[in-house]
Order: C-alpha cells, then sequence, then structure tokens
C-alpha cells in the first residue's frame, strides 16, 4: 500500500507529492503535462498546483495523458496573488477565482490552500476564508478540503477566529534546517491537527550555499549504508515526520527515484534523531517571502 497522511477531516493524501511550480514547469505547457504523466505512471500519485504557477489545465492533461482516473490521483491548487480572489476579498471574485481554477483543472480539487496570508486584501484572513467555506458548503468546492501556504501563527489565528470548516493544512519550506524556526508553529499546528505539506523539502542538498553541511554528511552515510541516493533519505525523513513531501522533478530517472520512497525501508529512531540534530545546528530558509516578518528567526549560522 502507497504510504499515505491522514487529514484531521479523516482524508488520506498521498505521502508524496509531485508539483509542478519549480524546475522550469510553470506556464511550460506541453512540459508540465508530460513530466506529470510520467509521475503519475510512477505511481506518485498527488499533484501539486497552483494558479499562479500556470499549470492548472496541465494538472488535467498529465492525468489525461497517463491514463489514470481522476479519482485515484490527489490533486492541490492553490489561490494565488495573481487572481480574482486577489484583487478584492469579496465573496464574488473569491468565487470567480475557484469557478476558473475548477475549469482548468476539469475537476474539483481535493485539496484547496490560500498560497500566501498576503493574498487575501489586508486584515481580511478571516473573511477570505468565509468565502471559501460558503462555496464547500454550497457544493462549489463538494467534497474539497481547506487549508493554507506559508502561514504564519499569526495568521492561523485569523482563520481559527471564523472556521466553520477546520484548516487541514499548512504547506511550508519545511527541512531539517528550520526545525528551530518552526518550532513553535509546528506546535500550535500539533495541537490544531493541522498537517504540514512540505515544499522544498530537498533545499538542504540543492541550495544550501554549502551543500548541506554536516546534515549532508550523515544524509550520505545513511545513504550509502541503504544503497539509495541522500535525496530519498530527505524525503524519507519528511514523511517519516508525518509531514507530507511536496517534490518535483523532470527528470524521468529522477522522477523514478522520488516515486521509489514510497517503499523504502523506514529510518531508524536513530537515524531520525541524527538528521534532526544535524539539522538543528543551522538556520537555512530558500524561499524566504515574508517568513522573517514577525516570525522569530533563530539564531544560529546558515552552515554548520
Ligand atoms: N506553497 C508554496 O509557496 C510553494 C513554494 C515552492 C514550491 N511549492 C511546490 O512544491 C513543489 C516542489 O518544490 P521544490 O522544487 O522546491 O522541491 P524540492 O524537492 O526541494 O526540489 C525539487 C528539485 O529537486 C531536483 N531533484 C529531484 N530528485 C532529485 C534527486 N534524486 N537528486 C537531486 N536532485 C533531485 C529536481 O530537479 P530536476 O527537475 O532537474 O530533476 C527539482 O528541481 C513545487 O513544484 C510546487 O508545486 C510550493
Amino acid at each position: 500500500m502507497p504510504r499515505t497522511i491522514t487529514l484531521s477531516d479523516g482524508k488520506k493524501v498521498p505521502a508524496i507529492g509531485w508539483g509542478n511550480g519549480t524546475s522550469g514547469l510553470a506556464s511550460s505547457g506541453q512540459k508540465a503535462i508530460d513530466a506529470g504523466a510520467i509521475a503519475l505512471k510512477d505511481g506518485i500519485l498527488h499533484i501539486d498546483t497552483a494558479q499562479l504557477y500556470q499549470t492548472e489545465a496541465e494538472t488535467a492533461g498529465s492525468i489525461k495523458k497517463a491514463g489514470v482516473p481522476r479519482e485515484k490521483v490527489w490533486i492541490t491548487t492553490k489561490l494565488s496573488e495573481n487572481t480574482a480572489a486577489a484583487k478584492g476579498t469579496t465573496a464574488a471574485n473569491v468565487r470567480e477565482s475557484i469557478l476558473e481554477s475548477i475549469a482548468k483543472l476539469e475537476t474539483i480539487p481535493d485539496l484547496v490552500l490560500i498560497h500566501n496570508p498576503y493574498v487575501p486584501e489586508k486584515g481580511k484572513i478571516g473573511e477570505f476564508w468565509t468565502y471559501l467555506e460558503d462555496l464547500v458548503l454550497d457544493g462549489t468546492l463538494k467534497g474539497a478540503s481547506l487549508g493554507f501556504s506559508n502561514f504564519r501563527p499569526q495568521d492561523i489565528d485569523d482563520v481559527l477566529a471564523v472556521a466553520r470548516i477546520k484548516p487541514v493544512v499548512n504547506q511550508l519550506e519545511f527541512h531539517p534546517f528550520l526545525l528551530t524556526q518552526l518550532e513553535p508553529l509546528l506546535a500550535k499546528q500539533a495541537e490544531l491537527g493541522i498537517v504540514t505539506q512540505s515544499y522544498g523539502p530537498l533545499s538542504p542538498l540543492l541550495r544550501h550555499p554549502s551543500g548541506g553541511g554536516s546534515l549532508k554528511v550523515v544524509l550520505e552515510r545513511i545513504a550509502k549504508e541503504r544503497g539509495v541516493d541522500p535525496a530519498s533519505i530527505l524525503l524519507l525523513w519528511t514523511i517519516q515526520k508525518g509531514v507530507v513531501a511536496v517534490t518535483t522533478s523532470t527528470n524521468a530517472e529522477r522522477i523514478q527515484k522520488l516515486a521509489d520512497v514510497d517503499a523504502l525501508e523506514d529510518l531508524t529512531a536513530e537515524q531520525i534523531a541524527e538528521i534532526d540534530a544535524a539539522g538543528k545546528k543551522a538556520h537555512y530558509r530558500f524561499y524566504k517571502e515574508h517568513m522573517f516578518e514577525d516570525f522569530p528567526v533563530p539564531d544560529l549560522p546558515e552552515d554548520a
């Protein structure tokens, strides 16, 4: 059975997702369709898309090209800052934005996220959430779960103040080098039953200035013992943390490796603790955005 992570509303999300927003896939048309179809055929039955990426129609294209039944695929989309919903936080604008997504996806997505806390007009996160809930309750988003992305504790509070439907997911940059900064946010999410979806999970290996410091050494050693690559170990660590790993690739061989993570034997508790400890020695974030505004950055070196 493929690994899944259960949301607070009981739905099971495939633990590994393939995203069409990075790696040159945004606005890429046929390239996004083709790579997504490879991921689906390899068994990654979870596509992460967004209005911002201009790949919602391509998501539908990948599913058609792979010949996988729609109901077997988990689709997440995000309401982004380039859409009707963001032009003014009104019921009509949020509805128009959702209808555009449904039309492009040719289906109701399984999960709808507010891409960033600044997508709603300033001070209107709660109002925006209410309009989204209305669309679930009136059947426009029948069966969809709701969540957000890049929300800090204070942004979550704005939703909780009004929520009739519980948020199920916060999609964040998440990897060992962010464990210290995210600690208070993750504790709050654990209390509320909000699952983390990790984007940029491979940042310590791919984007960190020194290529991963002492964390890389630990990952490489475990990878060698297991006969896989360090990226696979990092993704396995992510899902064993109870976090959905949203990654991507455009390369058929690497997509297969991402799919293969699902069947790997679990890391031991000692290996997980070792990765945690190496990650907590440093603080590194690739997707900076607003995640340092009113959200304390730990006093740690970027490299250790
Ligand atoms: N919510 C948000 O604000 C937000 C922000 C960023 C991203 N996202 C979502 O998350 C998805 C993934 O984000 P990400 O690109 O940052 O994820 P990532 O997992 O950190 O990086 C993916 C990159 O890893 C490379 N790769 C894949 N397998 C590899 C391996 N075995 N060894 C070495 N490199 C490997 C791929 O390059 P190749 O293509 O060359 O293989 C790809 O560019 C996006 O597409 C998007 O859907 C969301």
